[in-house]
């Protein structure tokens, strides 16, 4: 388990290198957010892992200020970087890619310059990151928010929305100049943008769109996936229908998902090489000038991975969760752990599951506050995000069996501490109403559910269970709740 702690009679002059070095040393915790490249490299064949070696050796050999003619010029490249930058828009099926070291943050002002800049109108969806309405304002864009729809602790797009707000601005004949959609996030959705893109260009066929995809690099590498990106959505409106596109960007998130430093990112255009100039010059404006190569090299290696093992990556990471999901529902001890619908977001129009992450529910867990802090603590296990409701886990290509075997054994001895009952079942009077399961494990089978009258033949079964050495647990219902207000 890492040691974060340090020990104050001994803390260095540089406390942040202090601990990270000893965070890095110390035994790989388990990471259910952004893809751990430790954990992606476990997997990897021989022949990824040479690839990959460079980034292993001591960063003083590569982080290098060379730029043209020692490399390549980051803004006005020609030699590798464009290269590498033309095979990656050829690996996502991009008319042109652009690379990045200063993350999608950065990535989204840019594109947010190129396709609109000072004075133009965007609509903007409002369940984005915070870098989409802080640069708009920075850039003097007049945005127009559709306010998210909240879904237990979650915010979702409301697209119906967003599409009525475009097509009645284009029918008053005073279009947006840009609309900005999210495609999947945080918390788990993805926008089927098959389905929602053409709704977009029929309802404002000349507004430019953008599309944050910072969580789905690697959506474009798998089966399950691929057919709900803005990209492959793109290239069957170009074969099949006879719509004149607009232009359309797309800003990825590489260390999110595929096996990029942090802040690798990529701007990919999708429609429209010509907004590959405008991009260019906002580029030059926002990106810093001093481009990390070692963060830009391992975009290029990403990139290359993925297009050659992202699809087999995808569906085992894929399987991993469906895996995860499944123990859960089958242990009695778990399953209140699991919502009824694990796929929740896949019932609302235009979304789907991101079949890569699941939310659990926090109930058994324990207060909110304190399930982050123990599992990574006391179980060295990193978990994405922890609302109010629930637990978000993202099973990434960084993650493999042991992992999951290491969560599940935590989050039992979890339950297991935080639902325990006391000794004697005293506070179970006959008469009163059961607000939750009552567990003897072993077995696991319920003596009594939510809504039951609790009974003398409730209490012998208690008693019976409890004279045979069966640990009893109150479990609450699973609580995740993803229904519109
Ligand atoms: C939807 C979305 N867009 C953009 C970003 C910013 O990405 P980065 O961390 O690469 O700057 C995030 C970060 O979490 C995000 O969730």
């Amino acid at each position: 388990m890492p040691d974060l702690t340090g020990s104050p009679m001994v803390r260095p002059e540089a406390p942040l290198a202090h601990r990270l070095c000893r965070l890095g040393a110390g035994e790989v915790s388990r990471n259910f957010h952004a893809l751990p490249l430790a954990g992606a490299l476990r997997s990897m064949p021989d022949y990824w892992l040479q690839r990959f070696d460079f980034l292993r050796r001591p960063i003083t050999a590569t982080d290098v200020s060379y730029a043209y003619p020692a490399l390549d010029s980051f803004f006005a490249p020609d030699g590798p970087l464009a290269e590498a930058q033309d095979s990656a828009a050829r690996a996502f099926g991009a008319q042109a890619a652009l690379f990045g070291s200063c993350g999608t943050t950065v990535s989204n002002r840019i594109v947010l310059d190129a396709l609109g800049g000072f004075g133009a109108h965007a609509l903007i969806d409002g369940a984005s990151h915070q870098s989409i309405p802080f640069a708009a304002g920075g850039l003097g864009i007049n945005s127009v928010v559709i306010d998210p729809l909240a879904v237990g602790g979650c915010k979702i797009p409301d697209l119906a929305r967003i599409v009525k707000t475009l097509a009645a601005a284009h029918q008053s004949g005073r279009p947006f100049d840009l609309v900005v959609l999210t495609a999947s996030s945080y918390d788990g959705y993805v926008v089927r943008m098959d389905e929602v893109l053409p709704q977009l260009i029929r309802a404002s066929p000349r507004t430019a769109i953008m599309i944050d995809a910072a969580w789905g690099a690697i959506h474009s590498f798998s089966d399950a996936l691929r057919p709900h990106t803005a990209l492959t959505a793109i290239a069957e409106l170009r074969e099949t229908e006879s719509l004149d596109l607009p232009p359309i960007v797309v800003t990825v998130s590489a260390h999110k998902s595929i096996c990029s430093l942090r802040q690798g990112a990529l701007i990919l255009v999708a429609n429209d090489a010509d907004s590959l100039d405008s991009l260019k010059t906002a580029q030059f404006k926002h990106h810093t000038t001093s481009p990390s190569w070692p963060v830009l090299a391992s975009v290029d290696l990403a990139c290359a991975h993925a297009a050659d093992l992202g699809a087999k990556g995808a569906s085992r990471a894929i399987n991993l969760r469906d895996r995860f999901v499944h123990i859960i529902q089958k242990d009695p001890l778990l399953r209140p752990l699991m919502p009824d619908d694990p796929d929740q977001f896949s019932s609302f129009r235009g979304l789907m599951q991101d079949p890569m992450k699941v939310a659990i529910s926090l109930g058994p867990l324990g207060e909110p506050g304190l399930v982050r802090h123990n599992l990574y603590h006391e179980y060295a296990t990193y978990v994405a995000r922890c609302n109010g409701t629930g637990l978000l886990l993202h099973f990434t290509i960084g993650i493999d069996e042991a992992d999951i075997d290491s969560l599940v054994a935590a989050l039992r001895e979890m339950v297991k501490r935080n639902c325990r009952m006391r000794p004697t079942p005293g506070d179970l009077a006959v008469g009163s109403i059961i607000e939750e399961y009552v567990v003897p494990y072993p077995p696991g089978i319920p003596i009594a559910r939510p809504g039951d009258v609790w009974t003398n033949a409730h209490a012998s079964d208690l008693s019976n269970e409890m004279a045979l050495g069966a640990e009893i647990f109150r479990l609450p219902e699973p609580v995740l709740d993803r229904s519109l207000p």
